[in-house]
């Protein structure tokens, strides 16, 4: 259901305006009150709004100033009985999506609100095929539709039965915890714990005792026996994140976990049975660290028998509208916000940036601008300051142009591109486009048929 509100002081002209515009799938609510229309308009969000120019409280200039701060994505339609070229130049330019003369031609009126319905029901019809899309594309929480998160997927299935070891490399926010994750939950495992080991967080001193425990009195401090990360694990899964930070000294030693499943706690002599899978992540490159000696070769060897890679964003980009969708959702139930999604603007903005930090850079850009958006769309000024500059040119040159429009139209937009370009300056304007400044109104401000 699509909703219209109408808005006008006259209840007979009011009702008119509803009669006119009354179809099957379109909820049409009526306010004679502007004030209290802007109440209705928050609280049912419609996707049109027809309004008087003339009325008692507000004209309707400021009620489309105040819709459009609302959610700039409402569209408005303005009534006048006393046409002025002036203010249809500025309705227009405020975004109205038409300015018609009282009393109104019915068929004009419908067919204006016709093609809002239809451009409605296409958004909608969109949200639902992306929601469903994200949902199809979901593979244990992640998102992508790409040839390389794919294979990704393909392989995370094929390995997860059979794995004793995996190494997932990939620059940093590609999901390689996600990748852990998934591999654990579809592996005989599932049923133990998944546990992680951060190794660059770790101390070097600490690393050994909170990856294989101690015994009582292995150094100072150490007055009880205290099993370490791997025996938490045992059964399950545990992560090495970070593996390339790990200290020799505890590469040698995870090597013999993996090799003959069995540890032995600092300070103890006694060896104990281990069944634990062992997952190892980093974003650095392994192999150049092997020649560079400073990671053991028979390690890298031993986890490079199964190697996922993980694609950076750049690489697929056709991922990132779903990524974008899944991530407004997200944080749309996090905030317990209403959020339907980004402006045209904000998300050529998102599809042009080269996402260095990759779908974690893009999850907190979007996490931000969430909290920030006080409408229903995202928009460019919501996202993160860095992404502020990169904002006019990027849009503007990537923004579809709409071709299949008459000529009369197109001189029409043109002019108004050129007056906003001078920054409302009509004489100026005239200049540049060669005309006289009532042809410029003429054109700007054709009334309708003409
Ligand atoms: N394909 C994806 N679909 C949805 N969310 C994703 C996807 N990939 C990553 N994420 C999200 O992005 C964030 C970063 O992912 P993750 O922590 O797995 O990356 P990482 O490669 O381990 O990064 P780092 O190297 O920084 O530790 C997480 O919040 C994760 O949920
Ligand atoms: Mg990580």
């Amino acid at each position: 259901m699509i909703t219209l509100l109408a808005i006008d002081d006259d209840p007979r002209s009011l009702a008119l305006t509803a009669a006119t515009v009354e179809q099957e799938g379109l909820e049409v609510l009526t306010c004679e009150d502007p004030e209290q229309a802007l109440c209705i308009v928050r609280q049912r969000l419609p996707r049109i709004v027809i309004c008087d120019l003339v009325m008692p409280k507000l004209s309707g200039l400021e009620v489309l100033r105040l819709v459009s701060a609302i959610d700039p994505s409402i569209e408005v339609i303005l009534l006048t009985a006393h046409y002025s070229a002036e203010t249809a130049v500025e309705a227009i330019r405020n975004g109205a999506y038409d300015y018609l003369t009282k009393p109104v031609d019915p068929d004009r009126l419908r067919a204006r609100v016709d093609e809002l319905v239809a451009e409605g029901r296409r958004r909608q019809r969109a949200g639902r095929l992306d929601d469903e899309l994200v949902e199809t594309h979901q593979f244990h929480g992640m998102i992508g539709r790409s040839p390389g998160m794919i294979d990704v997927f393909a392989r995370i299935r094929r390995i997860a039965p059979h794995y004793q070891t995996v190494l997932i490399t990939g620059a940093t926010g590609t999901g390689k915890e996600l990748v852990a994750r998934a591999l654990h939950n579809l592996s005989p495992a599932a049923q133990g714990h998944f546990v992680v080991c951060n190794c660059a967080a770790l101390p070097e001193a600490l690393i050994e005792s909170e990856l294989f425990g101690y015994a009582r009195g292995a150094f100072t401090g150490a007055t009880l026996d205290k099993p370490g990360l791997f025996e938490h694990a045992n059964n399950g899964t545990l992560l090495l994140d970070e593996i390339g930070e790990m200290p020799p000294a505890a590469q040698a030693k995870v090597l013999r976990v993996i090799q003959h499943h069995e540890l032995q706690r600092v300070g103890s002599p006694i060896p104990k049975k281990i069944n634990v899978r062992v997952i190892a992540a980093t974003h650095r490159d392994l192999r150049r660290m092997v020649a560079e000696q400073r990671f053991r070769e028979d390690l890298l060897y031993r986890l490079t028998m199964v190697e996922l890679q993980l694609p950076p964003l750049s690489a697929r980009r056709e991922d990132l509208p779903l990524l974008i969708r899944h991530f407004v959702s997200l944080f749309s139930r996090q905030y317990q916000k209403k959020l339907s999604g980004l402006t045209t603007r904000a998300e050529t903005v998102l599809l042009n940036h080269p996402w260095p930090g990759n779908v974690r850079e893009l999850e907190n850009a979007i996490g931000s601008a969430a909290m920030m958006a006080e409408r229903p769309l995202i928009d460019v000024g919501d996202l993160p300051g860095q992404f502020q500059g990169q904002t006019a040119a990027a849009a503007e040159s990537h923004q579809p142009e709409e071709v299949l429009i008459s000529l009369d139209e197109a001189q029409r937009r043109h002019a108004l591109r050129v007056i906003r370009e001078l920054a409302g300056d009509k004489a100026a304007a005239a200049r540049v486009l060669g005309v006289s400044r009532a042809t410029l109104y003429r054109i700007v401000g054709r009334k309708p048929g003409q």
